[in-house]
């Protein structure tokens, strides 16, 4: 026994990947440690697009409603401008985060959820105290220094900050949720591809009372297209409301090359004059910060019992909102897994289907946030900005009435509807599929899309997809097919005339020891199809069945009724659970 304690989990780092991971594992029953270098939380705003799938994970834990209150809602989200500065000249709009109508159906009718906007400042207390509330035991000022692991655990060395004591803590698992410099993903060699600081960028945080500039367009973010604002950063000037209106986050690059600027109050306040286009407003820093775009991604998210997550495996720009995101979503991948392995349901097995479900969606996702970055190329260019561009092109060569000036109109559009793939990428945001042990294939070839993937969220109940969204009733109340799922356990949807998969559900729940909640949907039954949408996108028969896991994505799927419906759930069951 070594001078400190034991634990089953213990997290590095209480960001949104280690404070989800608490969360997540608390609901579950695990005992759990956090350690967190700082005093507390996040101190700065940077993460703040919550998108759908995020809230449904935080709906399954039954705090939606915290999410969503402490958040600006989707209607303030969507008007994003492009102007030469907030009081300058507009030079286009997107409705952005699906508030487009053709895109808000969309969004509505794939999930019970809508996005919002919550600071990462705020979003991070709800986590760490949520998951305090449910059991973990969070130690701030406390540094992660070193770890060795063997057959049986993890022992971490730590340093408490206040009194400069080290000790040793015990865990059987340990989770790397320390951030883009991850001490635990060196320590036990990720492989990473790509490469660190390849631009420059700041990040001022500051109150003033942008009402007048931004209230006729509510949005998140306000994009200026200045000279020089094409140099370092994540693509353009950008003001990013932080509290509407008047707490704000302008992003500002800076040359890679040169030392990085020290950003102190005399430039900060022109910087953002400069991009609010009025330098009499009254400015109140609150902070500011330089930082480096990434484009690097691990090839490899674990070893032995060591398992890293969020920003430690996939290092990006913030364009598309999805670091935060990705960070908690890899932490309700993995957490059910180890629930079930400590509470000795699953073999350890299934912990090596975290790597293969959860490093493809790392890359996919830094090289989208950095195409996302570069795409703003076209809207300088379309305004002349660019040394690529014809000449005499100009900003105010738009206005012309020649030739020239209807071609660079329709470039403009084009230039800013490429945006899409950074503001309504609903498509990556939602449509992540599994291939894994952890995931029993049924026979068929994954369903092609019909529509361009990382826009369009295509619903399947494909082995590996999250399970279709869509409204059923219970009684007198309206439900989601997620609301029905989750809550960390596996469950069972069949239809009319699928008894027998009731009955195998029982016995192989029973036998395996594994919780499975089984469901008839049909009329008259547990959940009932009034809207008749759960017979269009469950793509089985009403004899068939869907086994969905802890994450609503599904692991077995059956067409019509098998001849032995015991057997072959059971041989489903061994196979994910890695019991074979
Ligand atoms: P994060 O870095 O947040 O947390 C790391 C944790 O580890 C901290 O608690 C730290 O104290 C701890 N730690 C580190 N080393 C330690 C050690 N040795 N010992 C103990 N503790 C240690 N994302 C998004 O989804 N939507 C968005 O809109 C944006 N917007 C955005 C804007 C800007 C300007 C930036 C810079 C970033 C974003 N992001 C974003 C990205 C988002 O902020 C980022 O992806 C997440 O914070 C990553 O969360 P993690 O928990 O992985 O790491």
């Amino acid at each position: 026994m070594t001078e400190g304690f034991e634990t089953d989990v213990l997290i590095i780092g209480s960001g949104p990947a280690g404070g989800a991971a608490s969360l997540f594992l608390s609901s579950y029953g695990i005992d759990n440690v956090v350690l967190t270098r700082y005093r507390w939380t996040a101190n700065t705003p940077r993460a703040h697009i919550t998108n759908q799938r995020t809230v449904e994970l935080m709906r399954d834990m039954g705090i939606e409603d915290e999410i969503t209150g402490k958040g600006t809602s989707h209607e303030l989200m969507g008007q994003t401008a492009f102007c030469t500065s907030l009081a300058g000249e507009e030079i286009g709009r997107i409705r952005t985060w699906g508030t487009h109508p053709q895109r808000l159906a969309d969004y509505t009718e794939a999930s019970p959820t809508l996005p919002c906007d919550l600071p990462q400042t705020l979003f991070e207390p709800i986590l760490v105290s949520t998951a305090a509330a449910r059991g973990a035991r969070i130690r701030f000022d406390t540094e992660y220094l070193s770890l060795t692991q063997d057959a049986d655990g993890v022992t971490a060395r730590v340093r408490d900050r206040l009194s400069g004591s080290e000790y040793e803590i015990r865990a059987k698992y340990l989770i790397g949720a320390d951030g883009g410099r991850s001490k635990v993903a060196q320590d036990i060699g990720l492989p990473m591809a790509g490469a660190m600081d390849l631009e420059g960028s700041m990040n001022i945080v500051f109150e003033a009372d942008l009402s007048k500039y931004v209230a006729h367009r509510p949005s998140v973010l306000y994009w200026v297209l200045q000279p020089g604002a094409q140099i370092g950063g994540i693509g353009a000037g950008l003001v990013r409301m932080v509290r509407p209106w008047n707490e704000w986050l302008v992003v500002w690059g800076y040359d890679i090359s040169q030392p990085a600027p020290v950003v102190d109050e005399a430039m900060a306040t022109e910087i953002v004059h400069n991009l609010v286009g009025d330098d009499t407003i009254d400015v109140k820093l609150k902070g500011t910060s330089v930082w480096s775009v990434n484009h690097m991604y691990a090839e490899q998210t674990s070893v032995g019992r060591v398992f890293c997550m969020g920003d430690a495996i996939h290092r990006h720009p913030p364009s598309n909102g999805l670091g935060s995101n990705t960070s908690i979503q890899d932490a309700y991948n993995l957490a059910w897994k180890l629930a079930l392995v400590l509470k000795g349901q699953a073999s350890p097995r299934l912990l090596d289907t975290y790597d293969a479900e959860r490093a493809p969606i790392a890359k996919q996702i830094v090289d989208r946030a950095n195409k996302s970055r570069t795409q703003f190329g076209q809207i300088f260019r379309a305004l002349g900005m660019t040394p690529d561009a014809p000449a005499g092109r100009t900003i105010d060569s738009r206005k012309d009435d020649t030739a020239e000036g209807a071609a660079q109109r329709e470039e403009l559009r084009e230039a800013i509807k490429l945006k899409d793939y950074e503001f309504n990428a609903h498509g990556v945001e939602l449509g992540q599929r599994y291939q894994s042990a952890a995931v029993i294939p049924d026979g068929t070839p994954e369903p092609l899309y019909d529509k361009d993937p990382e826009l369009y969220y295509h619903p399947t109940t494909w082995p590996g997809a999250r399970i279709p969204h869509c409204w059923l009733t219970r009684g007198t109340e309206t439900v989601s097919t997620l609301d029905v799922v989750g809550k960390g356990r596996f469950t069972l949807l069949t239809g009319i005339g699928g008894d027998a998969w009731i009955k195998a559900a029982e016995v192989v729940s029973e036998q395996l020891g594994v919780e499975l909640e089984p469901f008839v949907i049909g009329p008259g039954r547990d959940l009932e199809d009034l809207y008749g949408d759960w017979a269009r996108l469950r793509e089985i028969t009403d004899t068939g069945c869907l086994v969905v896991r802890p994450d609503a994505h599904i692991a077995y799927r059956a067409s019509t009724v098998d001849a032995d419906p015991t057997t072959a759930l059971t041989e489903a069951f061994e196979g994910l659970l890695g019991r074979r």
